[in-house]
């Protein structure tokens, strides 16, 4: 009889110990709808394309459009229209030369308009250098 009371109260004891409802485990969370795939990356974006290297300005054909008339086929201004380049040339930057051109320029000879609103910087430098190599000075 003893005994079965001892084993009663230890078993209680043992029941205490470990006693009272296990708290409440969180629920758990509820599985995340899958992640939408990531939205596809987005086209890259077109490689400007390089202008296809547009044919350099013939600096000849300039001349012969726009400065013939005053500078002559030979480049010494045609009788006092335009300067002679031989005179003209030496000394000056190719910067001054062609914001000469561009802006045009007024002088001792006379007047230059300003060739800006007709030809690009590329063609005023196309047409400088056909200038400069073709009546500047030599050497
Ligand atoms: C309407 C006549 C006329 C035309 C067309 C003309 N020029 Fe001239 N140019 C002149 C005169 C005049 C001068 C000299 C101005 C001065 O210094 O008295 C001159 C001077 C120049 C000079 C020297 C500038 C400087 O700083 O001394 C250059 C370079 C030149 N011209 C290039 C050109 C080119 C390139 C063209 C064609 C795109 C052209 N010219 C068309 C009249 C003209």
């Amino acid at each position: 009889m003893k005994n079965l009371q001892i084993a009663a109260l230890l078993s209680l004891g043992l029941l205490t110990a470990c006693g009272g409802d296990p708290p409440a485990k969180p629920e758990a969370p509820k599985a995340e709808p899958a992640a939408a795939p990531a939205p596809a990356a987005p086209p890259p974006a077109p490689v400007a394309a390089e202008p296809v290297a547009a044919a350099a300005p013939d600096g000849a054909q300039i001349y012969g459009t726009y400065c013939v008339a005053c500078h002559g086929a030979d480049g010494k201004g045609n009788n006092g229209l335009g300067g002679n380049y031989a005179d003209v040339l030496p000394g000056k930057t190719d910067e001054a030369l062609m914001a000469s051109i561009k802006n045009g320029k007024t002088g001792a000879i006379g007047t230059m308009p300003p060739w800006g609103g007709t030809l690009n910087d590329e063609q005023i430098k196309a047409v400088l250098g056909y200038v400069k190599t073709t009546f500047g000075p030599k050497g």
